[in-house]
């Protein structure tokens, strides 16, 4: 559908060329990154390393010196050049080389939602400690003029902060709330950027705020979604690394952005930001996070907004935390009124009050340019189908989809769009405009074909309850993942429909040239905006529980998470564990904790055997040294899935698990399964005593299902859960069994 482009920063990456000379496609350079594992303990060393790595592939020296782009020593050891194809072939082919990838240009992809989530501005806090952490936001900058980055009462920055505020161009500086701001421009193809941290876009400005912003009471866009907007941990730090640009985000400077954050002393990263690969290191987002978890930094990504379908979940490393969209339990509906007196509630945010009764109203069909050729529907009103003299001055019904900003040029005054299916999310247009589920929209079609001077209204939007809450939204990408069949993606939903935040006043508020709607204020949907409601929860945890693993956060908000209302046809694999619950993640009782070893595991286990697993692994392990796994997956994940190709094979997998206890000192935990027909969940013990903080305890779960077991259920997956409780806590994982599907 036309219209999710509107919001959808997060597509698909195109790739990136760049040439020296014009020629054949092997002499053409284009720009790759030569990732070579952990950062080097000699900078200096590195950097000659590096160059005497590119000579040995480029003979001329001054070649060499010229295709070479950027250098990542900090965190990681990688560098960017310009390479040939054969070049780029010896380059992998080296044994000190782990991996060597295209960069591409990636997309991107409040406020009473933390009200909703059970975080009221009362909410207990831990704020000696919240106001210490600092969390790492990778987008388009950050506006300073919007009210939600104010400092006031807000202390100095952390001692452990090490980065950088770059006062360039027209950024007026950074505050005790936004404490760093720098910018990546080391793309060679746009050269032509006014370098600063200054948010032009709005989107950084939005994500950073939903995190951290200060507590703004009577915030709204235009008087909608009138409330207190605030973000999650309003006394952590915000540090901004600009790595998105008006032509998106280079994986030159996501990288660079990467190996500057987990130097600077941040404790958490939010990246709203898509594109999946081939392999967990042919990606920036996915080797920056690796290397963000092993200094115990939590990574929160966004899960992508091409849903409903399968397969389409991106950002899938499982030391990643990866977040789909959810509803609120309000939502903007837009009222319409016909001349005949017929009412409904469109759906849009539509901050135009009417200031008359009614306007002439029309179709796509009756105002379609008589010169259309035959077979070239009009109903999704795009440029160049509509007839000028037809649309002007009138309010046009639509099927499906619109351009909003090509019927306004054609003097149109609103646009009424008639949708088949479901309808979930509300979009800002630049003029009077409101999606109608295609019952009203054919009832709307019937008066305007049976009527001489049809007439309509579209009035302001208002904030409704949404009983139906949570939800997850039809755009908000689902499972499985692509990269690996044995762990469940995404982990987790947060709000991401409808988000009051604060903006950029250098965007309008559709980001369209022809709309002059400036605020410091927006309110957006996307997985950009559930992003930062997880990192905010991850930062939340964490003020209570210092001294806890980025996975050990991450098993606290998935056992803990809210069980969907709406159980969505694609189940876990649109929402994982279910709707983030930050409160009751303080107090999880149990929790599943991974180490660096375990991801090592886990990447031996799924292929990634060469001898260069030992590049980024200090003490060079391999995988024959990692003691083998006898499970069906390899990591102590808080959910279980299990995936299969042949319909008509038994099922039988085991899974081993450990928990650590984290509740009572003394406690007693008991599993209760839930399973469907047919499928046999075994939990052996059934059974954990703890006697103190801190300990482990194991068991072992085993899933069994005759032949065909999915079929009785004419379905390609099957849900089951397990639960430990000691009667105090809760501590859920749930179970997903799917057949391979078509991709
Ligand atoms: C009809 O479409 C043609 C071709 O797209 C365009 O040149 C023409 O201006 C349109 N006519 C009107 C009346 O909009
Ligand atoms: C929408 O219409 C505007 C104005 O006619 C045009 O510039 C733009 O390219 C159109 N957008 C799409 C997606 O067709
Ligand atoms: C509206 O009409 C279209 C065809 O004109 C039809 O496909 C659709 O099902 C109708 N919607 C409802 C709710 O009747
Ligand atoms: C209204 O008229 C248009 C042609 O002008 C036709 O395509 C459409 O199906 C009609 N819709 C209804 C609901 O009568
Ligand atoms: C892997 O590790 C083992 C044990 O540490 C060692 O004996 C072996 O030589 C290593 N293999 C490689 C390919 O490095
Ligand atoms: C599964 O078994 C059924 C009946 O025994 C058979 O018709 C079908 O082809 C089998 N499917 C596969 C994928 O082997
Ligand atoms: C915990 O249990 C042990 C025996 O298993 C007992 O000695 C100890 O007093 C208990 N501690 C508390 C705090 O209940
Ligand atoms: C499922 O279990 C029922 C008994 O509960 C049994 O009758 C049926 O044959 C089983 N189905 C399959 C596909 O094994």
């Amino acid at each position: 559908m036309v219209r999710i482009c509107m919001i959808t920063f997060f597509l698909l990456a195109t790739q990136l060329h760049w040439s020296f000379t014009h020629g054949s496609s092997d002499t053409i350079r284009k720009a790759y990154i030569v990732y070579l594992g952990e950062a080097p303990r000699l900078r200096s060393n590195a950097v000659v390393h590096q160059h005497n790595l590119l000579s040995s592939v480029i003979k001329d020296e001054s070649i060499a010196q010229q295709a070479r782009i950027h250098s990542y020593t900090k965190s990681f050891n990688a560098f960017a050049a310009n390479l040939l194809p054969d070049e780029v072939q010896k380059l992998k082919e080296n044994e000190n080389v782990v991996s060597v990838f295209p960069s591409r240009v990636r997309k991107l992809h409040t406020t009473r939602s933390w009200d909703y989530l059970r975080m009221p501005l009362s909410v207990k806090r831990n704020l000696k400690i919240e106001s210490n952490i600092i969390v790492g936001v990778l987008d388009t900058g950050v506006y300073m003029g919007a009210p939600s980055f104010n400092d006031k009462g807000v202390g100095p920055p952390p001692s452990k902060w090490k980065g950088r505020c770059q006062v360039v161009g027209k950024f007026i500086g950074c505050n005790n709330k936004v404490i760093g701001a720098t910018f990546y421009n080391n793309d060679p193809k746009f050269p032509q950027r006014k370098p600063s941290p200054l948010d032009v876009n709005g989107h950084g400005s939005h994500t950073s705020s939903t995190i951290a912003g200060a507590t703004i009471a009577g915030a709204s866009l235009y008087g909608l979604g009138k409330g207190t907007a605030r973000g999650g941990v309003p006394s952590a730090r915000i540090a901004m690394y600009k790595v998105c640009w008006p032509e998106g985000c280079s994986d030159i400077d996501i990288l660079a952005g990467l190996d500057d954050a987990i130097d600077d002393g941040i404790d958490v990263l939010s990246i709203s930001i898509g594109g999946e690969s081939n392999g967990f290191f042919d990606n920036p987002i996915a080797i920056g996070a690796f290397h963000a978890m092993k200094k115990g930094i939590f990574t929160a990504c966004s899960a992508g907004n091409s849903g409903p379908y399968v397969y389409t979940v991106q950002n899938t490393a499982p030391w990643i935390m990866t977040v789909g969209a959810a509803s609120m339990d309000m939502e903007f509906r837009t009222p319409i009124k016909l001349g005949n007196g017929k009412e409904n509630d469109g759906l849009s945010i539509n901050t135009f009050t009417p200031n008359k009764k009614m306007y002439p109203l029309t179709s796509a069909a009756i105002a379609a340019n008589s010169t259309l050729s035959p077979g070239s529907s009009p109903w999704y009103c795009d440029q160049g189908k509509l007839d000028q003299k037809k649309v002007n001055g009138k309010i046009v019904v639509c099927k499906e989809a619109a351009n909003e900003t090509y019927i306004k040029s054609l003097g149109g005054i609103g646009v009424l769009i008639s949708v088949i299916g479901k309808i979930d999310t509300s979009f800002t247009a630049i003029i009077p405009e409101a999606l109608i589920d295609s019952s009203f929209g054919n009832t709307t079609l019937t008066y305007v074909n049976s009527t001489k001077a049809p007439q309509a209204v579209i009035y302001k939007s208002k904030r409704v309850p949404n009983a139906a809450a949570p939800f997850v939204a039809s755009f908000s990408s689902r499972g499985p993942a692509m990269l690996t069949s044995t762990i469940l993606k995404p982990d987790i939903v947060a709000p991401g429909i409808d988000i009051l935040a604060a903006y950029s006043k250098l965007a309008s508020l559709t980001g369209s040239p022809d709309d002059n709607r400036f605020d410091v204020y927006n309110i957006i949907s996307g997985t950009s905006m559930s992003c930062p409601h997880v990192a905010a929860a991850a930062a939340y945890v964490k003020s209570f529980h210092p001294d806890w693993s980025p996975s050990a956060i991450k098993s606290a908000l998935m056992t803990t998470a809210t069980e969907m209302k709406v159980k969505d046809g694609l189940a876990e694999f649109a929402y994982g564990a279910g709707q983030i619950d930050p409160t009751s993640a303080l107090q999880p009782g149990l929790i599943y904790d991974l180490s660096t070893l375990d991801y090592i595991r886990f990447l031996c286990n799924e292929g990634y055997t060469g001898t260069n697993l030992k590049l980024f692994t200090e003490d060079n392990t391999n995988c024959s040294s990692v003691h083998k796994f006898g499970g069906y997956d390899s990591l102590n994940y808080p959910t279980l899935y299990y995936q299969y190709d042949d319909p008509n094979s038994t099922i039988s997998a085991i899974y081993y698990r450990t928990v650590t206890n984290v509740g009572f000192r003394n406690s007693t935990y008991k599993a209760t399964v839930t399973a469907p027909k047919n499928l046999t969940v075994t939990v052996v013990p059934n059974k954990l005593s703890f006697t103190q903080l801190h300990q482990k305890k194991s068991f072992k779960v085993t899933l069994k299902a005759p032949p065909q077991f999915l079929q009785i259920f004419q379905y390609t997956h099957q849900s089951a859960s397990l639960e430990w409780s000691d009667g105090t806590h809760r501590v859920k994982s749930p179970i997903l069994i799917s057949l391979s599907q078509p991709r």
